[in-house]
């Protein structure tokens, strides 16, 4: 039994020998205090001694004093190892923790329950779960998996492994168990959404366990993310019954919570009112709450209370606040809100507060003001700053940051110059001198061979319709990736040059790259454009077959156009069938438009019935198929159809089938 433990936490033992440094010094001492304890009159009762000690130097926080007597005891037994491994979590040490445990299992100690409690909750907290599992296998040898702690910390692991149907499966086979392990169970449903949490919660009386304060707090919280408002309210009249609505503080603050989350502003404010201001933990959610209903005043006073009773506001309130003052172009209350942001340092860590500011300086019109809102103008804000522009459409102020930070000295790298470059085509004022002038730039910083940035170049100059100098950009290139090929390719796509697209996807095949789903979706557009049958079924032949990219409803919109347009319109309605689009009733309108205008009777009048099969509702798809029968001269169903179109259109639930002739 002994010999197939030792295997199974073998590759644990390894793992954590080498990290730790402990390692040496506790092994040398480990024999000679042995040796001492030959001395001894009664080891048993100076193990007891120094487990006692070190238990009241674990719980005082003095963690090396408690490690230095652990090295220096003759003997251990179970005890001293329960005491230390769980002192050493209780003070986040969890690498010594796990140190320490190994040693205890390669020495030949059986665990006792506490022993895997504590183990358990340290794998958990680190997310070390490979080791949970091992740890778990020894539980199930020795035999301790029915212990209701064990179980306990067994659940909590699967429960942040996200394994919420074994944590439940363990939860089950318990044969007892605890409130704490209940609510363990009520937390983790509520952080994964699960929706049993009120039969769960029902259960839970049912077997005769009685809900505490931190139940209801649970069960609030998650009902509050999911915004059921019902199930909330239900729970709400029971608290008000047992009396904890008002007596206990963090069911109080748990309510104004959930209303707060649901939106319901009359009931946060009555559950905000019962609670004295000393024990107000929900400020955030008020102020978020009172934000995003545009009630100003309000939320500025909640907050400025906060504020009196020393409580941080959030980075909710925070983004609350100046998303606030950004939708009404308020920029006194979004500076103050910032003058805040300022003094408790939220500007450096977190990017939501950082967006929301800009954001809010852009949408008032102060650009200027959020770049001089950063303390320290170095290249990474500022090019933070400027992706944030980009990611928001700010377009402008990228090009004038860029400019900012060339005038002011700061510098530029390649990440400022690629996005500077890509945001050209978007601005209504650059054109094909602001690319000139940027690749300038990038030629004389010395990043013109950045990938990144000739990408971007490629792309910028196509846009302008300057073709030959993205080609030229790409001829310099030593070694193109996929990105370049790519964007060359969707360079030519993009001014309908067919040919030049097709070989280089040929190109760049023959040198081992892999092409994607956006380079064929560039090749097969420009075949599209260009006419190209030959080379476009080609090319969708091969996605699939021979380069394993599964075609999207646009390659094959675009294959069905290119068939459709030369006339191949079986072949076009036959390709469209064999697709997993065979229900995209835009595609099968296409298709109808291309039998239109070739006038074909027969292919025509399946396809219009095609459409009008995949959007009956849809009174535009009838129209289309009655415009479809005027095409080929059958102007009484084409009268018939417009007519039900009309009628549909006024009167879109009663829908009889219709019978083509
Ligand atoms: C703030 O606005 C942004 C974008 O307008 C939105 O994504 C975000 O959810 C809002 N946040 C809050 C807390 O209102
Ligand atoms: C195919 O090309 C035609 C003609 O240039 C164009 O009208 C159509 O939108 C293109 N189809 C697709 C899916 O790009
Ligand atoms: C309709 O198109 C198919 C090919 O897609 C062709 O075989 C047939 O002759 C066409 N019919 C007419 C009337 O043009
Ligand atoms: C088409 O069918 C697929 C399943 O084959 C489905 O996922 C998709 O939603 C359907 N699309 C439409 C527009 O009905
Ligand atoms: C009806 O069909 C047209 C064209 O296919 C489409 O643009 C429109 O969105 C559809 N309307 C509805 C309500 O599905």
């Amino acid at each position: 039994m002994r010999k197939q433990i030792m295997v199974s936490i073998a590759p644990l033992v390894s793992t954590f020998t080498h990290k730790f440094v402990r390692n040496a010094s506790t092994t040398s001492s480990f024999f000679p205090s042995q040796f001492d304890s030959y001395f001894e009159p009664n080891p048993r009762d100076r193990i007891y001694t120094y487990n006692r000690d070190i238990e009241t130097l674990m719980k005082s926080g003095s963690v090396d004093h408690a490690l230095q007597l652990f090295d220096e005891m003759p003997m251990r037994d179970i005890i001293t190892y329960n005491i230390v491994l769980s002192g050493l979590k209780r003070n986040g040490l969890s690498k010594e923790a796990l140190y320490v445990y190994n040693q205890m299992v390669s020495q030949g100690f059986i665990e006792s329950s506490s022993t895997f409690s504590t183990v358990l909750g340290v794998f958990s907290q680190e997310g070390l779960y490979q080791e949970g599992f091992q740890v778990h296998n020894r539980v199930v040898v020795l035999g301790l998996s029915l212990n209701v702690y064990v179980g306990s910390a067994l659940i909590d692991l699967y429960m942040n492994m996200g394994l919420v149907e074994l944590a439940l499966r363990l939860f089950n086979d318990l044969p007892e168990r605890n409130l704490a392990t209940w609510n363990q169970l009520l937390k983790g449903f509520g952080e994964f959404g699960m929706s049993q949490k009120l039969q769960l919660y029902y259960r839970m009386k049912r077997e005769g366990v009685a809900p505490n304060p931190l139940t209801f707090c649970y069960l609030l919280r998650s009902f509050g993310n999911e915004r059921v408002v019902d199930q909330g309210r239900e729970l709400h009249s029971y608290t008000i019954k047992v009396g904890w609505a008002e007596s206990d503080v963090f069911v109080s603050n748990a309510l104004v919570d959930f209303y707060s989350a649901c939106g319901s502003i009359t009931d946060a404010e009555k559950s905000f009112e019962v609670i004295p201001t000393n024990d107000v933990i929900s400020w955030n959610s008020l102020v978020s709450l009172y934000a995003s209903n545009e009630i100003a005043s309000d939320a500025l006073r909640i907050f400025s209370m906060m504020q009196v009773s020393g409580k941080k506001p959030s980075i909710r309130s925070f983004v609350g606040l100046l998303n606030l003052s950004s939708r009404n172009v308020n920029i006194i209350i979004g500076k103050q809100i910032h003058c805040f942001v300022l003094k408790l340092g939220f500007d450096h860590g977190s990017c939501y507060v950082c967006s929301a500011l800009i954001d809010m300086y852009g949408k008032c019109g102060e650009i200027e003001s959020s770049v001089s809102s950063v303390p320290r103008k170095t290249i990474e804000v500022c090019n933070s700053l400027m992706t944030s522009f980009a990611h928001c459409g700010i377009v402008e102020d990228v090009i004038e940051l860029f400019g900012l930070m060339v005038d002011e000295d700061i510098g530029f790298d390649e990440v400022s110059l690629s996005t500077t470059v890509n945001t050209l085509s978007r601005s209504t004022y650059a054109g094909l001198t602001s690319c000139k002038l940027l690749h300038l730039c990038a030629v004389k910083s010395g990043f013109a061979h950045d990938l990144a940035v000739s990408c971007s170049l490629i792309e910028s100059y196509s846009r302008f319709g300057d073709v030959k100098s993205s080609r030229q950009i790409f001829n310099q290139l030593s070694s193109p990736n996929v990105m370049c090929f790519t964007s060359i390719i969707s360079a030519y796509s993009r001014n309908k040059m067919g040919t030049e697209c097709y070989k280089l996807l040929e190109v760049m095949i023959n040198k081992g790259l892999k092409p994607d789903k956006v380079t064929f979706l560039c090749v097969l557009t420009a075949c599209n454009h260009s006419g190209m049958v030959h080379e476009g079924k080609m090319v969708f032949e091969s996605m699939s077959t021979v380069h394993g990219v599964d075609p999207e409803s646009q390659h094959v919109a675009c294959m069905v156009d290119l068939l459709g347009h030369k006339g191949l319109l079986e072949e076009a309605e036959w390709l469209l069938k064999q697709t997993q689009f065979n229900n995209d009733s835009a595609i099968w309108s296409s298709l109808l438009r291309h039998c239109r205008a070739h006038h074909n009777e027969t292919v025509g009048k399946r396809i219009a019935e095609t459409v009008i099969k995949l959007e009956p509702e849809n009174a535009s798809s009838w129209l289309q198929v009655s415009n479809f029968y005027s095409e080929i001269r059958d102007f009484e169903t084409a009268k018939l159809i417009k007519d039900i179109a009309l009628a549909r259109r006024m009167q879109r639930d009663m829908f009889t089938p219709l019978r083509f002739k």
